[in-house]
C-alpha cells in the first residue's frame, strides 16, 4: 500500500491578489500529505508556485499602475512569505514567467504544431472575458429572446486563432476515466467530468492574438499571439521536475500521485491537462483530487462581500499549528467546510486546550514533583498490564487508522481518531489517580503511570506532526526527545523514552484561546427551522437567541410523544422559486422520506449530505410550497442569527431514537 515515491502538487496561484484562506488550506494540505509520507519514509516531491500570466494578471497590474512582470514578483513574494510562515516544506516554488517554464512551454508547442496537433483556424463566435474562455450559445442559459452579449463579460469575437485537437481524444478521455476509477477523486467530481464529456467536446483554442491579450509565452510559430494562460500553467507540473530537459529527474517523479485542486478548477485538470498529456504521450496523473470550498459561515468567500479571511490574522491572533489543525480537522475532504472563527475558537479550546495541552501539562509536572524532571521508570516490553496494555493498544490503532486514513483522503477522520486517542490517555490518567498514587512511598506505581503516559504521547506527537510540526517538536522536546522530525517506526515502537533521562522544561502548548468579539449562544432552544420562510432563524436576528427559562415541566412521557429520531440526508437540492428552502431527501433507519427545511441560507445542499440531522419523526406532516415535507428538523439559532444543526457527538446509526 505504501507508494515507492510520492509527488504532489497545488494549484499554481493566480499573482492577482493577495494569498487568502483557501489558498492556504491546498497548500496546508499537500504539506500534510507530503510530511506524512516522509514520515512513513517515502521519497517526496511537494511543488507549488505561481501563475504569471493572462488576463487576470494583466488587469490586476493595469489597476495598481504596474506592469505585468512588476504586478507578479510583487505579489509572489506574499505567497513565498505565507507559506514560510506556515511551514509549508515545498521543495520547489515555480514561477511561470521564469525561463526554466516558458521555454518548455514553446517546445512543447512547436513539437504539437509540428505534428498537426495543432491548427489554425478561423474563430467567429462568443468569448467571456471574465473566465478567459470561448463559450457556446448553448452553455450560456440564456432566457428566451435573451442574446449572449446582453450578458456580462460575454464578446462577439472575430478572429484567428490556434486550437489544439482536443476534440479527437474525447472518446480515449472517456474510457480512461471509467477504467481508472482513483484518476478523478472524489467519486461525485468523477461524474461531473464524465457528465461533461457527454456533450460534444470542441477543440481547444490555445491562443490570444497580442491585440487583445499581450501578457502571455509567445507562440514559437506566429509572434503575434501568445499562448492562452491555462496551456501555459498546466504544463507548470511536468515543467518543474525537468521535462525535456533532465530525464532520470523527470521519470524519477511523473507521474503525479496527486494534482489537489479545488472544485473550481476541474475542467482543466481532468478534461485539459489529460488531453494534453495524451498529445504529448506521457503517462496520466495518478488520481486529480478536487477538494471543495471554504465558506465563510454558509456563504462563499468574495472580495466584493468582504469577507475574504486573511490567513495571516488567524496566525497571529491564535499561531500556525493550531490554523492548521482546524483547517485539516475540520473540513471533510472533498465536501465544503464552513469556517468561522467561533468554530475556530470551539475546537481549538476543546481538542488543542484541554485535551492535549492538559495531558501533557499533567505529565511534565507530576514527572517534576516527582521525578525530578526525568523519564520515570516504566516496563521495557510492551506493557502487559491491563490498563497499560489497553492504552498502547488504543494509540497503536489510531497510528494505522491514521495511515489508512492518508491512502483514503480521510485526514479528519484520521485525526479524529488521534483525538480519540489523546482522550484514552487522559481517561487512563483519571483512572489511576498518579495524583493519589504520588501518597504512596512505593514509587512504582505512579512512575508506570507516567511512562505510559508519555509513551503514549511521544507516540500521538508523531501522528499528529504532520498536521502541526512545530508544536508537536516541542512536544516531543519536552519529553526528553531530540528536535528531529520523528519516523512512523518510532511511534509504533514502545520503550523509547529512556528513564532517568531529562525531560525538556514544562511547556503550555495551547494556552485557552478566547474569542474577542461576544462569543455566540450555543444553548439548545430547538427552533423550528421548517417553518416556510425560516422565521424561527433568520428573521430573529436583533433579539438573544436564548429563550426564557422553562416554566412549566413535562414528564418523560410527555417528552417522550415527540419521537425524536437520527437521520442521515441522502440528498438535498435548493427549491426553486424559495431561496429560503431545501428539500432533503433523509434516511430514518430503513426508512426514506422527504424534508423541507427553511436553512438554505445557513447550509449548502452539498454540505448536509452524508451528515446525521435530528428530526422529529411524528410530527404531522405538511405542504410546503406544494411538497410534502415529513418531519422536522432541529437546529439552534446562535446570537448572531446563525444556523446550528442538532447532530450527535460521533457516529450514530440512522432511525435511533433521542432519549
Ligand atoms: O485557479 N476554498 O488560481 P487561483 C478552498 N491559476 N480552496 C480555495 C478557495 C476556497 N474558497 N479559493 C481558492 C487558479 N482556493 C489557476 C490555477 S493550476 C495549473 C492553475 C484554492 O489563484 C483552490 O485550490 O484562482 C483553488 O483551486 C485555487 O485556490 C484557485 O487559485
Ligand atoms: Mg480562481
Amino acid at each position: 500500500m505504501i507508494p515507492d515515491k510520492f509527488y504532489i502538487t497545488t494549484p499554481i496561484y493566480y499573482v492577482n491578489d493577495r494569498p487568502h484562506i483557501g489558498h492556504a488550506y491546498t497548500t496546508i494540505l499537500a504539506d500534510v500529505l507530503s510530511r506524512f509520507h516522509r514520515l512513513l519514509g517515502v521519497p517526496t516531491w511537494f511543488l507549488t508556485g505561481t501563475d504569471e500570466h493572462g488576463q487576470k494578471v494583466q488587469q490586476a497590474a493595469a489597476r495598481a499602475g504596474l506592469t505585468p512582470q512588476e504586478q507578479a514578483d510583487r505579489t509572489v513574494v506574499r505567497f513565498q512569505e505565507l507559506w514560510k510562515r506556515l511551514e509549508i516544506t515545498n521543495d520547489d516554488f515555480i514561477r511561470t514567467t521564469e525561463p526554466r517554464h516558458a521555454d518548455v512551454v514553446k517546445e512543447i508547442l512547436q513539437d504539437l504544431y509540428d505534428r498537426g496537433e495543432i491548427y489554425r483556424a478561423e474563430y467567429d463566435g462568443w468569448y467571456d472575458v471574465g473566465s478567459e474562455t470561448f463559450v457556446n450559445e448553448r452553455d450560456l442559459n440564456l432566457a428566451p429572446g435573451q442574446s449572449p452579449a446582453d450578458l456580462p463579460n460575454i464578446v462577439r469575437i472575430r478572429e484567428s486563432n490556434y486550437f489544439f485537437r482536443m476534440s479527437q481524444y474525447q472518446e480515449w478521455l472517456i474510457r480512461y476515466i471509467e477504467e481508472h476509477p482513483r484518476f478523478i477523486q472524489p467519486d461525485f467530481r468523477r461524474n461531473e467530468t464524465l457528465g461533461f464529456l457527454r456533450k460534444p467536446l470542441n477543440d481547444l483554442c490555445i491562443s490570444r492574438p497580442k491585440s487583445r491579450l499581450a501578457w502571455g509565452i509567445e507562440l514559437p510559430f506566429d509572434p503575434d499571439y501568445v499562448c492562452y494562460v491555462w496551456f501555459d500553467a498546466l504544463v507548470n507540473y511536468i515543467s518543474a521536475i525537468g521535462y525535456r530537459r533532465d530525464e532520470a529527474r523527470f521519470r524519477r517523479w511523473w507521474p503525479a500521485s496527486y494534482h489537489l485542486i479545488g472544485k473550481d478548477i476541474l475542467t482543466t485538470h481532468t478534461v485539459y491537462w489529460p488531453t494534453m498529456l495524451k498529445a504529448m504521450g506521457l503517462p496520466m496523473p495518478e488520481c486529480v483530487f478536487a477538494h471543495g470550498w471554504w465558506l465563510v459561515g454558509q456563504t462563499k468567500m468574495s472580495k466584493s462581500l468582504g469577507n475574504v479571511v486573511n490567513p495571516m490574522d488567524m496566525i497571529d491572533r491564535y499561531g500556525v499549528d493550531p490554523f492548521r489543525y482546524f483547517l485539516m480537522a475540520e473540513m471533510v475532504l472533498g465536501q465544503d467546510a464552513s469556517f468561522t472563527e467561533e468554530a475556530f475558537v470551539r475546537r481549538y479550546n476543546a481538542d488543542l486546550a484541554n485535551d492535549l495541552g492538559n495531558l501533557l501539562s499533567r505529565v511534565l509536572k507530576l514527572a517534576y514533583a516527582h521525578f525530578e524532571g526525568k523519564v520515570p521508570e516504566g516496563p521495557s516490553e510492551t506493557p502487559r498490564t491491563i490498563a497499560e496494555g489497553d492504552l498502547w493498544h488504543a494509540v497503536q490503532s489510531a497510528a494505522s487508522e491514521v495511515e489508512s486514513s492518508i491512502a483514503e483522503m480521510r485526514i479528519d477522520a484520521g485525526l479524529a481518531r488521534v483525538m480519540e486517542a489523546v482522550r484514552e490517555t487522559n481517561r487512563y490518567l483519571e483512572q489511576k489517580q498518579p495524583w493519589s498514587q504520588a501518597k504512596d512511598s512505593d514509587r512504582r506505581p505512579l512512575a508506570l503511570t507516567l511512562y505510559t503516559a508519555a509513551e503514549a504521547l511521544r507516540s500521538i506527537s508523531a501522528l499528529l506532526w504532520p498536521v502541526m510540526p512545530g508544536k508537536m517538536i516541542e512536544l516531543r522536546v519536552a519529553l526528553g526527545l531530540p528536535v528531529d522530525a520523528p519516523r512512523i517506526e518510532g511511534a509504533k515502537q514502545w520503550g523509547v523514552l529512556q528513564p532517568g533521562a531529562s525531560l525538556g522544561m514544562p511547556v503550555m502548548l495551547f494556552p485557552r484561546a478566547r474569542l474577542e468579539k461576544a462569543a455566540t449562544a450555543p444553548v439548545a432552544t430547538a427552533a423550528g427551522v421548517v417553518t416556510a420562510e425560516g422565521k424561527g432563524a433568520g428573521s430573529q436576528k436583533k433579539q438573544s437567541a436564548v429563550g426564557p427559562p422553562p416554566t412549566e415541566t413535562i414528564s418523560y412521557e410527555d417528552f417522550m410523544k415527540a419521537d425524536l429520531r437520527t437521520a442521515r440526508v441522502l440528498a438535498a437540492e435548493r427549491m426553486p422559486n424559495a431561496d429560503k428552502l431545501l428539500r432533503l431527501e433523509i434516511e430514518v433507519g430503513a426508512e426514506r422520506r422527504q424534508i423541507v427545511a427553511g436553512i438554505a441560507k445557513h447550509y449548502t445542499p452539498e454540505s448536509l449530505i452524508g451528515r446525521t440531522i435530528i428530526v422529529v419523526a411524528n410530527l404531522k406532516p405538511a405542504n410546503i410550497r406544494g411538497i410534502e415535507s415529513c418531519g422536522m428538523l432541529l437546529a439552534v439559532t446562535t446570537d448572531d442569527g446563525a444556523l446550528r444543526l442538532l447532530t450527535t457527538d460521533g457516529d450514530a446509526p440512522t432511525g435511533a431514537r433521542v432519549k
